[in-house]
């Protein structure tokens, strides 16, 4: 999916004049933050819920949220 603003299913950086000017930045930033935090911990889910367990409901707003935050606790490898 285009996040640049021609998808307006996901419209992430704004769109137009005054999209992000900083989107190809945070683009290419993201999947490294998110690869090295991933191999650089363990992640489980709080109460020791199940990944298949996961309330993935929605909260509509400004924008769409999740209903319950994803809290994800870290520990050492
Ligand atoms: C995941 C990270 C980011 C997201 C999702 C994001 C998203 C957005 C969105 C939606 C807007 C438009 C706000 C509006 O319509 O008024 C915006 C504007 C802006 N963003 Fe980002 N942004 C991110 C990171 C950054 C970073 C890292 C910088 C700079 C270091 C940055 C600089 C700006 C600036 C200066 C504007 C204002 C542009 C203008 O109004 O002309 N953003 N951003």
């Amino acid at each position: 999916m285009d996040v640049r603003g021609q998808n307006f299913d996901l419209i992430l950086f704004s769109v137009g004049r005054r999209i992000c000017p900083d989107y190809p930045l945070v683009l290419r930033m993201i999947p490294v933050i998110l690869g090295s935090l991933l191999n650089s911990f363990n992640w489980k889910l709080e109460a020791d819920i199940e990944p298949k367990d996961l309330d993935m409901e929605e909260k509509f707003g400004l924008t769409l949220a999740k209903a319950h935050p994803l809290r994800a606790i870290p520990s050492p490898l």
